[in-house]
């Protein structure tokens, strides 16, 4: 083990989203293993944020890493424009058997923001193609306020303008962002929608839960009305489910709570079992359908080095084969039951009738609340205090701003979940 890592990592790492100025040392990880993170003193940490809600089958899965080992063997990387690999084809193939919605072609990416990139490019150049170049083209987009897709400059345009974005705003383009519908509001957001009239290219949205923004659960039924207006005005609809997908809400997708389904999917993290970079975009035939045209113009000129990455389909489909197995959906199933109890133990607590918390809620996998504070913003101070203290418990949790939240691996025991309630409550008490 280097001797120095620390004081190494310090003079040469830039770590994402750190300030530079006030950055504690980083904690040295040697090695994961299921729900479990080890550090370079030995210590083990239950990582209940699925390392940025990626790790949905836990650290160090034996089977996905005999797969990838296999392949890196066969083919580690090949140029995929002009050529192909089996693992880029199965995995499409088990990707549209059971991806929500009519969806009949994917696109391989490295990530969520190039997944939503991808996405956004799609959109506009579809209403592109089928111009006649006389009509006003729809142009338009429409995101959710509090929205998160990523930080590439398309994806943060469509984002929440906020401290992430702050410093590049003059340079993200104008997007429509509209409330999340809730039934106070719900006729004034379709009415917002009806403005943008004929000119509205498509709709971006994370599925029932805006991950980043804070964790905030959408009702089916409105996300569902606000969908089939969209539909109803032929505006395109993109659903992100980086976060939300492969199981996290309780179904494989999010979409599948949903009667109207999207006609562009965005897919990342929990992909490749959280083991590779990776990002899919799937669209129905109707979107492919406008790019095939004699015009060379009509093409998506889009593409990445890595693009469908041999050992990252490889892990991907991995990854599929274990989420299809019965025992994952019972443990999505267990892992809900639990975290429906400790939010009725959280709701009875003192912590709640004094308002030191609120706004205790679940969906599938994913429990969340809000620590009282005097901002919700990001940059609060109180939610590095949790994380600090519930590490020093062994616990890895990461509030956003004032939003704590669990979102674990599905290997997680019905033990490691108790070690990471009672360390809530025990941290809960120290604030
Ligand atoms: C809904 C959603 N979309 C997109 C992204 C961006 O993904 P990545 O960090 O892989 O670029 C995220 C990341 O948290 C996300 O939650």
């Amino acid at each position: 083990m280097m001797a120095n890592l620390i004081q190494k990592d310090r003079e040469i790492i830039w770590h994402p989203y750190t300030q530079q100025a006030e950055m504690v040392d980083p904690l040295g990880i040697v090695s994961g293993k299921g729900t479990i993170l080890i550090d370079t003193n030995g210590k083990k940490i239950i990582d209940a944020i699925s390392s940025w809600w990626v790790t949905i089958h836990g650290h160090g899965h034996p089977y996905i890493a005999e797969k990838i080992y296999e392949q890196a063997l066969q083919l580690e990387q090949v140029i995929f424009a002009g050529f192909t690999h089996e693992p880029a084809v199965r995995l499409a193939d088990r990707l549209l058997e059971v991806l929500p919605g009519k969806m009949s072609k994917i696109f391989y990416s490295d990530n969520g923001s190039t997944a939503v990139e991808v996405a956004l490019k799609m959109a506009i150049q579809y209403w592109r193609n089928l111009g006649d170049g006389k009509n006003p083209r729809r142009s338009k987009i429409i995101a959710l306020k509090n929205s998160y897709h990523g930080d590439t400059f398309g994806a943060m345009s469509v984002s929440e303008r906020g401290v992430f974005t702050l410093a590049f705003q003059d340079y993200l383009f104008d997007v429509e962002f509209i409330d999340a519908p809730t039934k106070e509001n719900i006729d004034s957001v379709c009415d917002r929608i009806e403005q943008t009239g004929e000119v509205t290219a498509c709709f971006i949205y994370e599925p029932l839960v805006q991950g980043a923004g804070g964790m905030i659960m959408t009702e089916q039924r409105l996300l569902n009305q606000l969908l089939e207006y969209c539909k109803s005005k032929r505006i395109l609809c993109i659903a992100d489910e980086v976060m939300t997908g492969f199981g996290r809400t309780g179904r494989l997708f999010a979409s599948e709570y949903l009667s109207v389904q999207p006609d562009i999917i965005c897919l990342s993290k929990g992909l490749t079992g959280g083991t590779m970079a990776m990002g899919v975009t799937a669209c129905t035939a109707e979107i492919h359908s406008a790019y095939i045209s004699a015009d060379k113009t009509k093409t998506l000129f889009h593409g990445h080095s890595f693009t469908a990455n041999p050992i990252a389909c490889a892990s991907a489909l991995a990854s599929m084969d274990l989420i299809m197995k019965a025992e994952t959906f019972d443990a999505i199933r267990r892992i809900n039951y639990q975290h429906l109890q400790f939010e009725k133990q959280l709701k009875k607590s003192v912590f709640f009738t004094e308002k030191k918390i609120q706004n205790v809620r679940v969906q599938g996998t994913i429990l969340a609340f809000e620590l009282e504070s005097s901002s919700g913003n990001y940059l609060n101070t109180i939610g590095k205090k949790f994380a600090k203290l519930s590490l020093e418990r062994n616990v890895l949790l990461r509030p956003l701003g004032n939003t704590v939240y669990i979102l674990p691996p599905y290997c997680i025991t019905e033990e490691e979940s108790q070690k990471v309630y009672t360390t809530i409550i025990k941290v809960l008490g120290l604030l």
